[in-house]
């Protein structure tokens, strides 16, 4: 070992002691005749000084910023005055009495300690020096106790941790897949998996009935702050279980997460909701019950309205819902409206935001009121539980429209009103998801979880009737309004899964070219299973109080899918690909 001790670890006790320290110049302080340097490693920062009496002084003060430096000296009080309260090695300081560089730096585009955080473009090419902030190392570390803290959980639980392959054969999860040619087999292709799915279900026909992993996956998908095209996801699947079994394994894993890193006790079972109720209340499959704001339907008091914006809306079949922003009137210019009003048309193809406010005589003002008889304004506001101060929001729309403008709209109300403690977390599953949803571009269901999921047993019917409200034994957990898992019990039965093939549209030819191997397990034996996927990322997010996924991991991908760091995806060589039988089609 080069060093005695890190740079965190020096206290009182080590006074008069000779130690050596390792690590980078976080800053310096040439004071003339004495140099002050903070040497800093993952562990802390130490005062390390070169003082007329170690004959170092010109050298110490040749010393930059992320230099590597190995120092010799003697640990003594700070001279009253100068303590450091903030630092846990504050009341020291080590006295060089010999220095040797490791490693001189290049003036660095930025420093771990500065102040103003730099560009994330530039954070990402310079990974290295990002990953020496406090903040990310502490991020690092979280990442690596919650894994640790899974893994322990489930092996208590009598999990078996299994890895599957990284090459694998495309499974239909609904993302596009990365795709890796094979130079064998000429051609030919491999997947790399969007998620251990069909390979976790084999392992339960094979009898690993209580399976783990920490699982990479790849999916090509358009990127978002919460999501990236690689991954990690704690993969389970469990044989002779129900839904209650695998949300009370995870369940109590949240208990311990919660009370462990954030000291929060969570009752159990973590409540639950059926995903109509969260779609009817909250207008999203993953609300952020933080706080309340729901959305209320008004749909038969506007289409009473003259207001065609309204009445036409629900004539065609749509629906008018709004929100309350409690005593929020002043929070809202004319100007922030319109900026709203802006971004529910361009981000959720809304037409229009309505807005009230509720005046000092609780009458409704907008500029849209004159269009509504003072009775229907006052059944609105009496729907909406209107009080003076509040201002409500509106949407005429379909269904979907609705949902998706009003609860994007709701969580960013939330957030600015500071409607909740950012410290507080909720959980909460949402279950009861529909087996289908109707792509209507392509004019065909897709399955909203994957095709293996199970209907509930008194859906079945519906599957031939009315597929539309036939509804999975599915189940999302939800974290302060992200999905931070999902699952579902899954079918273990050939027949019925050729029935979901069917009605998905996949041909039996097609479902034995693409799953046959799944089919073909399923006739030797498969037990009753079901499992979820937690996204590790997400959760490290979520319990790291951040807000961005990418700051949870240690090498991610830009919003293009690209490492700013190595620069790939990167071309390669003609031979590679001639190797490969590949022949690029270069864009002119
Ligand atoms: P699902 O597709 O819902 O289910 O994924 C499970 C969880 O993984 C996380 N996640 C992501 N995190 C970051 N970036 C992404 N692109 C991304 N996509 C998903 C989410 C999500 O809840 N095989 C099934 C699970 C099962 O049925 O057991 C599956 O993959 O937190
Ligand atoms: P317009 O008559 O289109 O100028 O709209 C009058 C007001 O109603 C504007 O404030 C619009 O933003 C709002 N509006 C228009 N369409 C809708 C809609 N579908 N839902 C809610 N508000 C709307």
């Amino acid at each position: 070992m080069l060093r005695t001790h890190t740079c965190g670890e020096l206290r009182t006790e080590q006074i008069d002691s000779e130690v050596t320290l390792c690590g980078w110049i976080d800053s310096s302080r040439d004071h003339g005749g004495a140099v002050f340097i903070d040497l800093r490693d993952r562990y802390g920062k130490t005062q390390v000084v070169f003082g007329p009496e170690s004959g170092l002084v010109d050298e110490g003060s040749t010393l930059r910023n992320e230099d590597v430096i190995l120092v010799v000296g003697k640990v003594s009080p700070r001279p009253d005055g100068t303590v450091n309260a903030k630092l846990p090695t504050g009341e020291l300081e080590v006295r060089v009495t010999q220095l040797q560089i490791l490693n001189k730096s290049e003036t660095p585009p930025f420093t771990p300690s500065q102040q103003e955080l730099p560009g994330e473009d530039l954070r990402l090419q310079y990974r290295y020096l990002d990953l020496r902030r406090k903040p990310m190392q502490d991020v690092l570390q979280l990442r690596s106790r919650i894994i640790k803290m899974m893994r322990d959980y489930f092996e208590q639980h009598d999990f078996i941790d299994i890895e599957t392959p990284i090459l694998g054969r495309s499974t239909p999860e609904g993302a596009r897949d990365y795709l890796v040619p094979s130079r064998v087999h000429e051609g030919e292709f491999y997947a790399l998996p969007q998620s251990p799915q069909l390979y976790k279900q084999i392992l339960m026909v094979a009898g690993y009935d209580r399976y783990i992993q920490v699982a990479r996956c790849f999916r090509d998908e358009d990127l978002r702050a919460d999501r990236q095209p690689e991954f990690t996801q704690l993969d389970v699947e469990m044989s002779f279980v129900d839904a209650d079994d695998v949300m009370g394994l995870i369940d109590g894993l949240m208990q311990k997460m919660a009370l462990d890193i954030k000291g929060l006790e969570l009752q159990l079972p973590l409540p639950r909701m059926t995903y109509d109720e969260a779609m009817s209340r909250f207008g999203s499959d993953a609300p952020d019950l933080r706080f309340g704001m729901e959305l209320i339907d008004c749909s038969d008091l506007a289409a009473k309205a003259e207001f065609r914006v309204f009445s036409g809306a629900v004539e065609s079949g749509g629906v008018v819902r709004g929100i309350k922003a409690d005593g929020a009137a002043e929070n809202f210019s004319r100007k922030r409206i319109d900026q709203l009003t802006d971004w529910v048309k361009q981000d959720f193809g809304a037409k229009g935001l309505a807005w009230f406010r509720v005046e000092e005589d609780g009458t409704l003002w907008s500029p849209i009121a004159k269009n509504f008889s003072d009775e229907l304004l006052v059944e609105i506001g009496q729907r909406m539980e209107a009080k003076p101060g509040d201002i409500m929001f509106f949407i005429a729309d379909t269904w979907e429209v609705s949902c998706r403008a009003l609860s994007a709209l709701r969580k960013s109300l939330g957030a600015e009103l500071k409607l909740y403690d950012p410290q507080e977390m909720h959980f909460s599953w949402v279950v009861e998801f529909p087996m289908f949803d109707y792509d209507a571009a392509e004019k065909r269901w897709v399955s909203t979880h994957h095709p293996f999921t199970a209907p509930r047993p008194q859906d079945v019917a519906l599957l031939e009737t009315d597929a539309a409200k036939a509804r999975a034994i599915a189940y999302d957990l939800v974290i302060n309004g992200f999905e931070a898992g999902g699952g579902t019990i899954r079918i273990h039965d050939q027949d019925d899964q050729r029935q979901v093939f069917e009605l998905l549209g996949i041909d039996e030819e097609t479902a034995q070219d693409r799953f046959g191997f799944l089919l073909d397990a399923l006739k030797y034996g498969a037990p009753p299973h079901g499992g979820i996927a937690l996204g590790i990322d997400r959760v490290v997010m979520l319990f790291g109080d951040l807000d961005n996924i990418r700051d949870c991991i240690a090498f991610p991908k830009t919003q293009k899918a690209a490492d700013m760091m190595t620069g790939a995806p990167s071309p390669v060589d003609d031979k590679q690909l001639r190797e490969l039988s590949i022949n690029v089609i270069r864009p002119d």
